[in-house]
């Protein structure tokens, strides 16, 4: 297959056709929930990640659209968990209401774990994602294993509760804050180009080059999540971090710093990147990450 369309191109499509097919219940509120939790105006950083490491692979980006769906619904649930009141307690996320003040707070919890859960099902059974079919048995089982590694106890879920434990402590220590965001938002990076690579056909240890690659963006991210974190761009609320004493890059330096840092965790992501790769297109796109302004 060669390469024929703009990735967010084939994953927006694919996505929309497939959020309405799968929660296709419009008298169940949990379906209505999923639906909301999985749309709005997300930037589909992971999805973009995913096809864009395939397609450097000389791949069609389509063989990455499974594993760039199921790992844009785990995001979508770690958010809306995320925004619960028992965590940030935040009202709005993508411009709009969190899914707790759309719905209700058991609502939002079951939205997440039925998305949680039914990723699973992206990656595993083409009677619920038909394009699934396009990977063979061994790529969607080794995918099943980078999203797991990612979404559970030793990755963003570790992380989350390290955010947790260490919010209102005045805990000031780069190595802490490292190992946070590593978990809650470079494990997710991480799977996202695992994946990719799975779909264009890398090898496990190439493969394991783009996870790392994947983790780096994800600090690089993170850092300047937490810059934005006052700005008005992100349809999210504003200052949170500050109020709630959250342990932040912006605990620790400087705006000016916090920027050089993020430059420099996105050089050491690009020394990941394995030489089978032809990664322009993707070393592009994670160097134009850190200057994003939502
Ligand atoms: C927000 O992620 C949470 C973090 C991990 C920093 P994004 O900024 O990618 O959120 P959306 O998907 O665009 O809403
Ligand atoms: C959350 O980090 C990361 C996850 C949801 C795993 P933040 O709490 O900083 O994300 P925002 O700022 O609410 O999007
Ligand atoms: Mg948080
Ligand atoms: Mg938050
Ligand atoms: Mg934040």
């Amino acid at each position: 297959m060669q390469a024929v369309s703009d990735p967010l191109d084939l994953f927006s499509n694919a996505y929309q056709q497939f959020l309405v097919r799968a929660w296709p219940d419009q008298t169940s509120r949990l379906h209505k929930a999923v639906q909301y939790c999985l749309s709005g105006d997300g930037k589909r950083v992971r999805a973009q990640l995913a096809m864009l490491v395939c397609q450097a692979y000389g791949k069609d980006p389509r063989l990455a659209v499974t594993g760039a769906i199921a790992v844009e619904m785990v995001h979508a649930y770690s958010l809306s968990h995320d925004d619960l009141p028992c965590m940030d307690n935040d009202d709005f996320r993508r411009g709009r209401p969190s899914l707790h003040r759309a719905f209700d707070e058991a609502t939002a919890l079951l939205a997440g774990d039925a998305i949680l859960t039914d990723a699973f099902r992206v990656l595993s059974d083409k009677e619920f994602f038909s394009e699934s079919d396009l990977l063979t048995t061994d790529q969607r089982l080794r995918s099943v294993a980078e999203l797991a590694l990612a979404a559970g106890g030793h990755g963003m879920v570790y992380g989350q509760d390290a955010d947790m434990y260490w919010t209102g402590k005045r805990h000031y220590d780069l190595q802490t804050l490292e190992k946070i965001h590593r978990g809650k938002t470079g494990a997710l990076l991480g799977a996202s180009a695992a994946v990719g690579a799975i779909a264009g056909g890398a090898s496990s240890g190439e493969v394991s080059h783009w996870r790392e690659f994947g983790v780096m963006i994800g600090l690089a991210f993170q850092a300047v999540d937490d810059l934005l974190d006052e700005s008005k761009s992100t349809g999210k609320s504003t200052g949170k971090d500050k109020a709630q004493g959250k342990l932040t890059y912006l605990s620790l330096f400087t705006n000016d710093e916090v920027l050089n840092l993020a430059k420099r965790y996105t050089e050491s992501a690009l020394a990941h990147v394995p030489q089978q790769a032809s990664a322009n297109a993707v070393t592009e796109f994670a160097q134009n990450l850190v200057f994003r302004k939502k």
